[in-house]
């Protein structure tokens, strides 16, 4: 993959989860230190759903991050475009359902769900901010959007140094964890052009979500923005 793939088109994103997919979570777990469990508690309090609320994990690839609230009893509808994603999804957790659906169109009626969240997927769509709106349209007025994604570091010699292991150090170690190496190259490059915390903040205002906040979380290398939808 080339860095034309920087231009997400639908279907190399596509292609590629679908390619990475049988190992997906095992290299996830490798290159993020064992740090994903953490966040996903994180995003699972930002939600806040109760028992009997419907939630979206959009862009859930195998369910890893809707796992969270199917074991506390909600009903979590997990939905991306990879069929590769999917199917290693249903195969692990029959209990969860699956759907096929493109964030930029979702096959879903207005205002049917209780909160919308989208962990390390929306920058892998190729129309984020259609997605935001896609997302607000799906969600019930006075519901709840979280997203996780990586960010920038706070700290900007920690910054420096972040960019020069990610742009250096994550393609070999997938080289030898990963049976598509490139896509990692497409990850690191993908995290570096991602607007910062301020600029996701902007974008989720300008979709129509009201009074959006961020955490940092291990230093800003991601962070968990949430918001809500207007009353009105
Ligand atoms: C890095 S994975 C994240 C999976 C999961 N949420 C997690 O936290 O482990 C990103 C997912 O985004 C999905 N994706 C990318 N663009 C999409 C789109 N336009 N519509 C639906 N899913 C999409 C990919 O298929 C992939 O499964």
């Amino acid at each position: 993959m080339s860095r034309a793939s920087l231009e997400k088109h639908t279907e190399e994103v596509q292609a590629m989860f679908d390619d990475v997919a049988p190992r997906y979570d095992v290299v996830n777990d490798i290159l993020s230190l064992g740090q994903t469990r953490r966040w996903r508690k994180i995003v699972f309090d930002a939600v806040g759903a109760k028992p009997g609320q419907r939630v979206l994990d959009l862009a859930a690839g195998t369910g890893t991050s809707s796992e969270p609230f199917a074991d506390a009893g909600i009903g979590v509808v997990a939905c991306d475009f990879s069929q590769g994603m999917l199917k290693v999804g249903k195969r692990r957790r029959p209990d969860i359902d699956f759907v096929a659906g493109d964030a930029t169109n979702l096959p879903f009626e207005d205002n049917s769900f209780d909160a919308a969240t989208i962990s390390f997927g929306l920058r892998n769509v190729n129309e984020p901010k259609k997605a935001l709106a896609e997302m607000l349209r799906v969600t019930k007025p006075g519901g709840t959007l979280v997203i996780a994604e990586f960010s920038h570091p706070t700290f900007a010699p920690f910054r420096t140094v972040y960019t020069e292991y990610l742009m250096k150090a994550l393609p070999p170690i997938a080289k030898k964890v990963s049976s598509n190496p490139a896509a990692y190259v497409y990850l690191a490059e993908s995290i570096r052009d991602w607007p910062n915390q301020d600029g996701l903040a902007a974008w989720i205002d300008q979709a129509g979500w009201d009074s959006c906040r961020y955490r940092n979380l291990s230093g800003g290398i991601v962070a968990v923005h949430r918001a809500t939808k207007p009353l009105v």
